[in-house]
């Protein structure tokens, strides 16, 4: 198994072959997050390797996380932070953050939202193991994930418009997509908790299982995706995710295009 340095971002990475885990580990915080974190997710996301099939994002402790750190509403709440203003974004605190201009700060949102967003890479598939609290930040992560294996003791929030602020770390369209906008406008503008039970009615979860659970239900899990051949779920995943932008008929020509590389890939050496 190997292991790359996140030192002081409050994140673990570990490699098992094809499956990359990420822990959220700070758990004496509940796995609060910061822009430290958020940029050392980006260069995890840079910096993968590619035969990585999986990546598994879960939290040390009891909960998933407990969303942004509250300390940056106040201060510096002291993790490593990215490069300085001078080089770009990173630093930990809103106060920090306000104080740039508005491109700056566009950039700087920018830069926490690149953290999220190459969890949704074709090549792979990502799982985000959540038990516990998962919210406002934590939500949105296991949002950004393809797949939620839940305990039955998961509580989403999504806890931003009671603090003051937006979901802006890419969390409000898989949202919308999966509830619903009224749905979505219901849970964000009340900040109320939605449990396994729920999650899994909704969608918000693939599966519910106990706490102790867990960890087997992830390894099953990926194990079933490793089965699959790869070039074949990469396209695959491109094509389901592309279809609710598409018409019928503009997805079925994609389906065409997609399986014509792959009966060319199959059987071209048998001619
Ligand atoms: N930021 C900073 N510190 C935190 C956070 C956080 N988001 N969440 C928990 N902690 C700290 C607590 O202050 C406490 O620290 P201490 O031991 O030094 O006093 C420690 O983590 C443990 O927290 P408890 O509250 O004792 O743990 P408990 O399990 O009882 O409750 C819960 C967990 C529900 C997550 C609670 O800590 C909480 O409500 N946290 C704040 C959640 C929040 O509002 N997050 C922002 C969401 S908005 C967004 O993410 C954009």
């Amino acid at each position: 198994m190997a292991e790359a340095a996140t030192g002081g971002t409050g994140l673990r990475f570990e490699m098992d072959g094809e499956i990359a885990t990420i822990t959220l580990d700070r758990p004496e915080k509940r796995n609060a997050q910061t822009f430290g974190t958020w940029s050392a997710l980006a260069r995890i996301g840079d910096e993968l390797p590619e035969h990585v099939r999986v990546v598994v994002i879960r939290g040390e402790g009891p909960s998933f996380s407990s969303g942004i750190d509250l300390g940056m509403f106040t201060q510096d709440p002291g993790l490593a932070q990215g490069p300085g203003p001078a080089e770009g974004p990173g630093t930990d605190s809103f106060a920090a953050a306000a104080a740039h201009g508005d491109a700056d700060l566009q950039r700087l949102i920018a830069e926490a939202q690149r953290g999220f967003l190459w969890l949704r890479r074709p090549e792979i598939v990502s799982i985000a193991a959540v038990r516990g609290h998962a919210i406002g930040a934590g939500f949105q992560l296991a949002l950004a994930c393809d797949l939620r294996i839940v305990a039955d003791d998961v509580m989403f929030c999504m806890k931003e418009p009671a603090l003051g602020l937006v979901p802006d770390l890419t969390g409000t369209k898989p949202l919308v997509d999966i509830v619903g906008v009224p749905r979505a406008i219901e849970m964000c503008l009340t900040a109320r908790v939605v449990g396994a039970a729920e999650a899994l009615r909704l969608g918000l979860a693939e599966m519910a299982v106990p706490a102790n659970e867990l960890g087997q239900a992830v390894q099953d899990l990926t194990a079933a995706l490793l089965a699959v051949d790869r070039a074949a779920a990469t396209a695959t995943k491109r094509l389901l995710q592309g279809a609710p932008h598409r018409t019928l008929e503009a997805q079925a020509a994609a389906e065409r295009t997609e399986q014509a590389t792959r009966i060319r890939a199959l059987f071209a050496s048998s001619k």
